[in-house]
């Protein structure tokens, strides 16, 4: 049997990340001097989801380890894809390939676009009785045909490690112990390790949307650090937007519009969360796409103290949040 701290260092090789510790992240290498905007704002800070994520996928290797050599079982996550859609393809190849680098085992299930309802519902339900399988995700969106609710309905919110079920988003909604959704507990968590003050600030997030704006804003609001603040939820039928995000301490744009936040749009000083990753065409890449933010970065991030680049910033944060749940899950930590 390995030593813990010779596990700890062959999981170093396998994330191929130097240990860094916080403080020297928030100095100079993340920090950005532009000299063409000083006068509107010195400095930002470019917060790094995907260093953040590299530390945090040590911390869950460790603990599982540490989890596994006292006879647990090594957490395991089951994904179901259905169809051949780029974006998810892409979500869910990263998902399990994080699973390998942090120790746990994955399980993926396929369909074809053309896959029942029922054939899932079917297949939920033998996951939800696999004792094997602690945390089960079903990548959205799917097809028309397929309801999402019901399909999320059926999994057993003890595995829902989306937190999507209704049982945990209720949970949250009354601060109780759940599986948090994982985009909005990764934003929670880079607020956290930024240690960006949320208390009786002005939070606005643009976008609604049960994955991301509306948990986003539940939390933002709930009593705690982060938390404690005042939260206002902009849409598409929001009238003067502009004059509401003009308004933001922290704003989270969350509407899946690439450039859609332009600098007018935010205040100096302003936090910038940009949840946006939509694939738009590109020549300057081999795969012929890249990924676009909802914040016209170039134009925003001169007026920030702190900001999110896309990619880099939340996209690696929502797969470690979801490695957190398993855990969480194979621990048994939320439902004992
Ligand atoms: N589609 C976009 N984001 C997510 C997510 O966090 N989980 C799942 N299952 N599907 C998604």
């Amino acid at each position: 049997m390995p030593k813990l701290c010779d596990t700890k260092n062959e999981l170093h090789k396998v994330l191929k990340v130097k240990t860094q510790c916080l403080t020297s992240l928030r100095a100079s290498p993340f920090t950005k001097k532009k000299s063409t905007h000083q006068q509107i704002n010195k400095m930002y800070q470019i917060i790094d989801g995907k260093k953040i994520s590299e530390d945090i996928k040590l911390e869950i290797a460790a603990e599982v380890a540490e989890f596994v050599a006292k006879g647990g079982k090594k957490p395991c996550l089951a994904a179901i894809l259905v169809g051949n859609d780029g974006g998810s393809e892409t979500y869910v190849a990263h998902k399990v390939k994080a699973c390998e680098q942090v120790g746990f085992d994955s399980v993926l299930i396929r369909f074809p676009e053309t896959v029942s309802e029922i054939e899932i519902i079917e297949k939920v339900k033998e996951i939800n009785n696999d004792n094997k399988i602690d945390g089960l995700i079903v990548q959205l969106p799917l097809p028309k045909h397929i309801s999402e609710e019901k399909i999320i309905e059926t999994i057993n919110p003890e595995k829902d490690v989306d937190g999507f079920h209704p049982i945990n988003v209720g949970r949250m909604l009354a601060g109780m112990p759940c599986y948090v959704s994982a985009t909005p507990f990764g934003i929670m968590e880079l607020l956290r390790r930024f240690k960006i003050e949320t208390a009786g600030k002005h939070c606005v997030v643009v976008g609604r949307s049960n994955i991301v704006g509306r948990p986003m804003s539940i939390l933002l609001s709930q009593k705690g650090n982060p938390g404690d603040a005042t939260v206002t939820v902009c849409h598409s039928r929001t009238k003067n937007l502009a004059e509401i995000t003009k308004t933001a301490d922290i704003l989270i744009a969350a509407m899946g519009k690439p450039d859609f936040i332009t600098g007018e749009m935010v205040k100096n000083g302003a936090v910038v969360i940009d949840v946006g990753t939509t694939r738009v065409s590109s020549a300057e890449t081999k795969s012929g796409w890249k990924l676009k933010g909802d914040v016209i970065f170039n134009e925003v991030a001169p007026k920030c103290s702190y900001i999110t680049p896309v990619p880099g910033g939340v996209g690696p944060m929502t797969i470690v949040s979801l490695l957190g749940n398993t855990l969480k899950a194979a621990k048994r930590e939320i439902y004992a």
